[in-house]
C-alpha cells in the first residue's frame, strides 16, 4: 500500500488519476493496482482528516468522481486480466447467462474469452446507470427469462439492494446450477435481505472456486464487494 501525504494528494487530483493511468476498465493489471493503490492512500487520508473539512471534501469528491465515471462507462466490478481468465475457465463449455448485465462489460470480456454467454437487462436504452453498451444485450426481464430457459451458470453482479430482483432471479434457480454473485454481504450495498437469506437455504458455497476468483477481486476504496460461488441443491 503506498503512503500519501496531503501534497502527493493534491497533485494527484490535478493530475486527475483517471486519465493519468489510462485506465480503460481492463489494463495490465500492474497499472491497475497502482492506480487502486493510489486511491486507497487517498481514501484513507479521507478517514485520518477529518478536522480537515476543504482536504477532505476535495479528496472525497475525486474518488466519488473517479469511481463514478468508471462505473458510468464500464460497471461495477473491476475487472483484472487474471480475474477474467480465472472466470473464464470457470464458464469454459458451459451455457452462461448475465443477468442485468449493465453495459455488458463483463459479458463482453467473457466472449473474448470464449465464453458462451447471453447479457440480459431490462433497460438498455433508458438506463441511467450506462453511458453505453459494450456487447449485445438482450433487453427482457431476467426473472421470466430465467423461467423458460436453463443455463449452467447465471452471473449476477452488483444487483441493486432496494428491490428484489436478486431474490426473484435466485428463485428461479433449479438444482445443479451454479450462481456466481459479485457484490456486499448481507447488509451491505447489493442484493436485498431476502436474498441472502433463501441463499443460505437453496445454495451451497463452492469454497474452492470461491477462493480462485476472490484472489483476484479488486475493490474500490470503501467498497466490500466480492465474488462467491454457489451450487444450488
Ligand atoms: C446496479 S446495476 C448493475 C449492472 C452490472 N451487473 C454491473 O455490475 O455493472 C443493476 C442492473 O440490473 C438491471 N435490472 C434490474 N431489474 C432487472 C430485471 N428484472 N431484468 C433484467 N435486468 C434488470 C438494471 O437495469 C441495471 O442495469
Amino acid at each position: 500500500m503506498i503512503e500519501l501525504k496531503w501534497e502527493d494528494i493534491e497533485t494527484q487530483i490535478e493530475i486527475d488519476l483517471y486519465e493519468k493511468f489510462k485506465f480503460t476498465g481492463i489494463v495490465d493489471s500492474k497499472k491497475l493496482f497502482e492506480y487502486i493503490n493510489r486511491l486507497n492512500g487517498i481514501y484513507r487520508y479521507i478517514q485520518i482528516s477529518n478536522n480537515d473539512m476543504d482536504k477532505y471534501l476535495i479528496a472525497r469528491n475525486k474518488l466519488m468522481l473517479d469511481r463514478m465515471a468508471f462505473n458510468y462507462e464500464f460497471g461495477y466490478p473491476i475487472l483484472s486480466t487474471m480475474l477474467l481468465d480465472k472466470l473464464s475457465t470457470i464458464c469454459k463449455n458451459k451455457t452462461v447467462v448475465d443477468v442485468g448485465a449493465g453495459s455488458g462489460w463483463l459479458s463482453h470480456q467473457l466472449k473474448l474469452r470464449e465464453v458462451n454467454i447471453i447479457a440480459i437487462d431490462q433497460y438498455t436504452k433508458s438506463n441511467s446507470h450506462f453511458t453505453k453498451n459494450h456487447t449485445d444485450i438482450l433487453e427482457t426481464n431476467a426473472i421470466d427469462n430465467l423461467k423458460y430457459n436453463y443455463f449452467d451458470i447465471v452471473i449476477m453482479t452488483w444487483p441493486d439492494y432496494n428491490c428484489n430482483f436478486a431474490y426473484q432471479i435466485l428463485e428461479q434457480l433449479k438444482s445443479n446450477q451454479i450462481l456466481i454473485y459479485m457484490g456486499e454481504l448481507e447488509g451491505g450495498c447489493t442484493g436485498d435481505d431476502n436474498f441472502f437469506k433463501l441463499l443460505d437455504k437453496k445454495a451451497i458455497e463452492n469454497t474452492e472456486l470461491t477462493k480462485q476468483l476472490q484472489e483476484h477481486n479488486l475493490c474500490w476504496p470503501g467498497m466490500r464487494d466480492d465474488w462467491y460461488v454457489s451450487n444450488i441443491k
